[in-house]
């Protein structure tokens, strides 16, 4: 084994064709494939070692130690990467994100796509690209699409080896801006995990899954031309069809509040100004308001004037994985 404990960043991503419900809930093989835009300044950073001397897995996220359930999804994860090793020494792993847990950027996307490549690289596998995608996706499906940088489609695949992402564009290709509003700060009720599971209760789910099949070589093409306009429509409504499809689950999953609905409407109101914004959401509160650069910080600053939003996070694409040499421990 060559190196004893590796580091490694991997930045959130938002989608544009979102990933909601499995044909496969353990293995996270999605009925759909996706599309997202990986993020530049929200990611995760983790530093992972394995030593006999920890007797068991230690997790730590911002400097808290992980119980219960969340140290179990860590461990059931790690159990993979040491059965491709051949070992069976205890980890300890230590993350640090740099936007708030479980609001809706997606921490574990960023997380697990960290955690994959500081892991298996800390045991000496040496794994490519698209199998460091394929292993992200078992502990989070949207973990896939943060090993890589830019513009990323996950192809569904139908099976295990099947299901990895790969890069459409690098994140010079384009300068989209994702301006985050964040209106909650707290942990949100209801995991993905969990709804992806309810996805098929709602009746309007097989006619989301049938407006794919349009709306993916839609993004696909607007990425490839760089055609905003056509791009945040069809994200935005492709985003209102993903919470059609939660809030019509059973039970019924409702991710906003009060200041995400505030937000959709000044995005709304400020496009009839002539301003170019759109707003997609994922599985919590927070808005992203996708823009170009020229609307970006006349964006921030309105946002910052509306009551619940606490704060705004300015992305823009950024890089997949990266290996530090500084680790945080
Ligand atoms: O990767 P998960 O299980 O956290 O699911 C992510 C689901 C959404 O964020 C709502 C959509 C997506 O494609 O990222």
């Amino acid at each position: 084994m060559e190196d004893v404990k590796s580091t490694a960043n991997a930045g959130s991503n938002i989608a544009l064709i979102k990933y909601w419900g499995n044909r496969d809930d353990e293995l996270r093989l999605p009925m759909n494939g996706s599309i997202s835009m990986t993020l530049d300044i929200a990611r995760t950073t983790t530093s992972v070692a394995f030593d006999q001397t920890y007797e068991e897995d230690q997790v730590s996220i911002d400097g808290e130690a992980v119980q219960g359930a969340a140290r179990e999804r860590v461990s059931k994860f790690l159990d993979r990467v040491r059965e491709m090793a051949d070992t069976d020494l205890p980890a300890r792993v230590v993350s640090r994100n740099s936007f708030p847990k479980g609001a809706g950027i997606a921490s574990s996307a960023s997380g697990f796509a960290a955690l994959a490549a500081a892991a298996t690289k800390a045991l000496g596998l040496r794994l490519s690209d698209r199998e460091l995608s394929i292993l992200a996706r078992l502990g989070s499906g949207s973990a896939c699409r943060s090993i890589f940088g830019g513009f990323v489609e996950w192809v569904a695949g139908a099976r295990h080896l099947d299901s990895y992402a790969f890069p459409l564009a690098p994140p010079e290709h384009w300068h989209l801006v994702d301006v985050i509003a964040i209106v909650s700060a707290g942990h949100k009720e209801v995991g993905s995990t969990e709804g992806h599971s309810l996805a098929r209760t709602s009746p309007f789910y097989t006619a989301r899954l049938a407006q794919l099949q349009d709306d993916l070589p839609a993004i696909r093409g607007a990425i490839l031309n760089r055609d905003f306009t056509v791009l945040g429509t069809i994200a935005e409504r492709e985003a209102l069809s993903m919470h059609g499809v939660m809030l019509t689950s059973c039970p019924s999953l409702l991710y906003w509040n009060a200041g995400t609905v505030e937000v959709m409407e000044a995005v709304r109101r400020w496009r009839r100004e002539g301003v170019e914004a759109y707003f997609t959401m994922d599985a919590g509160p927070n808005v992203h308001v996708l823009t170009v650069p020229p609307f970006a910080e006349a964006i921030r600053e309105s946002l910052m004037q509306i009551e619940m939003v606490e704060r705004c996070i300015v992305c823009g694409p950024g890089e997949g994985v990266q290996y530090l040499e500084s680790h945080l421990f």
